[in-house]
């Protein structure tokens, strides 16, 4: 059935009713309308100053945009399924503010270069977005890391007991994780810094148009070198949402943690009332919702990826409408992300650590049976026999039901001679922290060192970002 005329002297029926809803998409892609008009803006002008059309035109042009802006600011654009996107609402609002000269803005430009634009635009903000976020969490982590320099808790691996660790050094691991979740946006930054504006649908255009005056008027670095990659390509919201991806499995990692502290079974910490949630029929819960929430969306963020990958990877050059799938993936992992930042750095800072329910899982001797091998390996005792000695002896210890420091010297020696002195003189919690000393372990100092740096760090990176949004 046809709906309304289709735009273009081209064709002589309208569009089908079921294919405008089909293929609309004003519903989501005006979250890019900010960037919309600003492009239309630099455009507008270039156009002026190159003499494609009138100043006094151009003027005309931009007043009818920055009026725009200010309805957009102000939540009075309104929106019509009718005209497709957000290029074309735009258009059609701006001929109601100044009439035919309208028709002068689109001279030069297509919505493939035009949606390519808005999207880096889009894309440089969210990873600021995100950067902020990130930051927040790290100055989170920090200063939840440096209360808890002397709370020791076991380190897992295969989610069994492994080593003792300071609860400082467990939480600097997701600092670091983070941290290169922020350096992956930063670096991504630098990779959307040449504008496709004025590459037209695919191979530019006849007329005389100034692509590193729009460049420039955008904050981009310069015009992109290739208008076919640049209507073409989709690698930039790829890279976004690969970094967007990481960070939520970073964040996922860390939300399933405090649910297995959150439970009776580790006890090791409390989430605070204004994070969690308690159960509609069995009063004594109190759920972790929040970080499962933050577990659950990781898929999201992922599925996000995993959409856009699929829609490029069969596209010959250059703009196919496919293209036009890529944005909900982008909005919504920027979104997504941004939400998960915030309540768990909010979770982090209220939560409650049970310090001694950590000491005493800590305190299990079997922790420190590493330590012992490695006294025979100070003996001169070759790694792979210490270990297999000791394996016996926890064996023993296990079978006797026998605290492993209760072993005298000699008991040690019944197992291997090169023991320096009884278990109880070699092992200790503190010990096994102190005297893993080199760069990065978890001796006292090395994690006091490590929180140093780490502050250092988040002031350097939130000087920065503050400094970014002076510039914008
Ligand atoms: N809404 C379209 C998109 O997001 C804009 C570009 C349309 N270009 C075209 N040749 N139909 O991809």
């Amino acid at each position: 059935m046809a709906a309304r005329k289709a735009w273009g002297g081209r064709f002589t029926q309208g569009t089908d009713e079921a294919v405008e809803r089909f293929s609309a998409s004003v519903h989501f892609d005006r979250a890019l309308a900010r960037y919309d008009l600003r492009g239309s803006i630099a455009h507008a002008q270039m156009l002026a100053k190159t003499g494609v059309i009138p100043s006094e035109d151009a003027a005309r042009l931009v007043a009818g945009l920055e009026a725009l802006e200010v309805d957009l600011d102000e939540g009075r654009l309104e929106w019509d399924p009718a005209h497709e996107d957000v290029h074309m609402n735009l258009e059609m609002r701006l001929r109601e503010k100044v009439g035919e000269v309208a028709g002068k803005l689109h001279t030069g430009r297509s919505r493939n270069d035009q949606v390519a634009t808005d999207l880096l635009l889009y894309l440089r903000d969210a990873a600021r977005a995100a950067r902020l976020g990130l930051a927040t969490l790290r100055e989170v982590l920090v200063e939840r890391a440096a209360e808890h320099l002397d709370t020791v808790l076991p380190g897992y691996t295969h989610l069994q007991r492994a080593q003792p660790v300071r609860l400082a050094h467990h939480w600097l691991a997701f600092f670091e994780m983070f941290g290169r979740d922020a350096a992956r946006l930063r670096d991504f930054e630098t990779r959307i810094a040449l504008s496709p504006l004025g590459s037209g649908a695919l191979a530019g255009s006849t007329l005389p148009l100034d692509r590193a005056q729009t460049a420039n008027a955008l904050g981009f670095g310069g015009p992109s070198r290739n208008s076919m990659d640049s209507v073409a390509s989709r690698d930039a919201p790829l890279e976004f949402l690969s970094a967007c991806a990481i960070a939520a499995v970073h964040l996922s990692r860390l939300a399933e943690e405090l649910v297995l502290w959150a439970s009776s079974e580790f006890d090791f910490i409390e989430m605070a009332d204004a994070y969690s949630t308690g159960s509609s029929l069995m009063p004594q819960k109190k759920n972790p919702d929040v970080p499962e929430l933050v577990r659950g969306k990781s898929g999201r963020v992922i599925g996000d990826l995993v959409t856009l990958l699929t829609v490029a990877k069969g596209l010959p050059l250059t703009y196919n409408r496919d293209l036009q799938e890529d944005k909900e993936p982008v909005f919504d992992a920027a979104d997504t992300l941004a939400q998960c930042l915030e309540v768990m750095a909010g979770a982090l800072a209220t939560l409650t650590v049970r310090s001694e329910r950590m000491r005493e899982a800590a305190s299990d001797p079997m922790l420190l049976a590493t330590d012992l091998a490695e006294d025979l390996v100070r003996e001169g005792v070759p790694f792979r026999e210490a270990h297999e000695v000791v394996g016996k002896i926890v064996a023993h210890c296990v079978a006797e039901d026998v605290d492993l420091r209760d072993l005298g010297r000699d008991a040690l020696r019944d197992f291997h001679p090169a023991f320096s002195a009884s278990a109880g003189e070699l092992l200790s919690l503190e010990g096994a922290l102190e005297r893993r000393n080199a760069v990065g372990q978890t001796a006292r100092g090395r994690v006091a060192e490590a929180l140093d740096t780490a502050r250092r760090e988040t002031a350097a990176e939130r000087r920065e970002l503050e400094r970014g949004r002076e510039v914008r």
